[in-house]
């Protein structure tokens, strides 16, 4: 198999904007508690922060954080979660049928988020709330004082407003499951009323709207076009949400499926286009892809759990080295429309659907999947360019014509670098790789990262911790200014030059 790359210095996609690489923290099950809190922990800070966990999120350099949820969002009383400890109530979380503490809210966090060095997109309830606790919660983090809530901040000891730039208009507010189901229309009304209302509090904040919770969604893409009629002048951004999964152990399919979610991102691009049309608006709506990724391991185990317990071990995926490339290539698609994705959530961070595992009272571990993500927001920033590529392809239960070469790159003019990130989907050969490169005339391969496994369903645990981890013998060079590289069967490729 032989595949081709062509790139040409002067073709680019767009800018990657920093905050494609966010990730996603909700109270549910061990995210935060056991997760990114334990006070009890060994290596607990002052404020029962993990200091363990946090290097390992530092290593990835996340730069949004999305919080407090998820479907949890879409129950929550932010009042809960402020002000002494001893008054906040155990609550009923109805979303993931749990006890809520409220020993972390909103201001601990914070506390969290800058330690942590990423800002935090905060999202209000409209699910069982609406425009009132929206405006409330605002005023609370933004306002510099001299207001109700701005006071109250002061009181609970925040003298400094926290100034959250981005705010989610509720949760995925299309799904019959969430708290406060709405239709499109109710939905879209009430977004667009609470978006006005946050902005006469802080007219810097900018807003992002609920899409569909998945691509498969009935009511997928009128429901978009719907709230996008009624709120495209007072938001920023519309949601996508997707994860994938190999329930049906068909490996072909389940690799093709990033071609679904590149469709997927150009038929939300196309909506908000027609919108913009439809209204003969000179304003552009961005994407906003706040949570993506494979989730599947957990679904039988979560059935199972008894319900009303605090912070139990729910949606702990355990991921297999297929998982690791199938994440590599959503991280792909997001890059491929960089001019318009300019937010992207990897959900979660810690213990649920995450990259980071934790035990409680020991260990942190890092799963397959913490790799792809460290590579892209590590070697992934600056301007994607426009790759033509040439591949044998491959047809799936749902797919036609899927490539075996999957591969974007992305330039980093201030360092003077070039990274190719590649995977190569064939399940039986290598793919002989040749990468024209125009405009990079001196380039020279610095690293060729490569994350590969003989046995596809190999993970890390915390037993084995580096079962799989990438090394850096791939054997891409230059020659007459093409990369030449051999990319394994089965294999997630980041090939550096500079
Ligand atoms: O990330 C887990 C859940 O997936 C979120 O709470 C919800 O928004 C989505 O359905």
């Amino acid at each position: 198999n032989k595949a081709k790359m062509n790139l040409d210095k002067n073709f680019k996609v767009g800018e990657v904007d920093d905050r494609i690489y966010g990730s996603f923290i909700e109270h549910l099950g061990r995210a935060v508690y056991t997760g990114i809190y334990e006070p009890d922990h060994p290596t607990a800070d002052e404020d029962g922060f993990r200091e363990d966990v946090m290097e390992l999120i530092k290593k990835l350099d996340v730069p949004i954080v999305r919080y407090p949820g998820g479907n949890f969002v879409s129950g929550y009383n932010w009042e809960d979660g402020v002000g002494p400890l001893e008054d906040r109530p155990n609550r009923l979380e109805l979303a993931w049928r749990t006890i809520e503490t409220n020993e972390v809210g909103t201001n601990e966090f914070m506390d969290w988020a800058n330690k942590a060095d990423t800002d935090v997109m905060m999202a209000v309830n409209l699910g069982t709330r609406g425009i009132d606790a929206a405006r409330n919660l605002l005023e609370y983090c933004n306002h510099p004082g001299g207001s109700y809530y701005s006071n109250l901040r002061k009181e609970h000891g925040y003298e400094e407003p926290h100034n959250i730039k981005t705010w989610c208009l509720g949760n995925e507010m299309d799904g019959p499951w969430q708290l406060g189901h709405k239709t499109a229309d109710e939905y879209g009304r009430l977004a667009c009323e609470t978006a006005k209302v946050m902005k006469q509090v802080d007219p810097e904040i900018e807003l992002v709207a609920c899409g569909s919770s998945y691509r498969e969604m009935p009511t997928f893409a009128e429901w978009e076009a719907t709230v996008l009629d009624h709120t495209y002048e007072h938001i920023d951004y519309i949601s996508l949400h997707q994860y994938f999964g190999n329930r049906e152990e068909d490996l072909e399919n389940y690799l093709a499926q990033s071609v679904g979610m590149d469709d997927f991102i150009e038929s939300v691009i196309a909506t908000c286009d027609y919108v913009k049309a439809k209204k003969g608006s000179d304003k552009e709506i961005n994407l906003s892809f706040d949570e993506w990724n494979v989730w599947f391991h957990s679904n039988e185990a979560d059935k199972k759990l008894e319900p009303w317990q605090t912070a139990p071990p729910q949606l702990e995926d355990i991921y297999t080295f297929e998982d690791a490339l199938v994440v590599g290539m959503m991280l792909m698609s997001l890059l491929k429309h960089a001019d318009r994705v300019k937010m992207a959530c990897l959900a979660q961070l810690v213990n649920v659907i995450a990259p980071i595992m934790t035990e409680e009272g020991g260990d942190v571990w890092m799963q397959t999947i913490y790799y792809p993500y460290l590579h892209a927001s590590k070697y992934g920033r600056g301007t994607v360019l426009d790759s033509v590529i040439s591949s044998p392809t491959y047809d799936s239960e749902d797919f036609d014509e899927v490539p075996f070469l999957d591969a974007v790159s992305v330039m980093n003019e201030e360092d003077d670098e070039l990274t190719i990130f590649a995977v190569n989907r064939s399940q039986e050969e290598d793919l002989a790789f040749e990468c024209d490169l125009k405009g990079f005339e001196d380039y020279d391969v610095v690293e060729h990262i490569v994350l590969e496994n003989e046995d596809v369903k190999a993970r890390n645990t915390a037993d084995n911790p580096d079962n799989v981890t990438p090394h850096t013998n791939g054997n891409a060079t230059v020659k007459d200014n093409k990369v030449v590289a051999d990319l394994s069967k089965l294999s997630w490729n980041v090939v550096r030059l500079k």
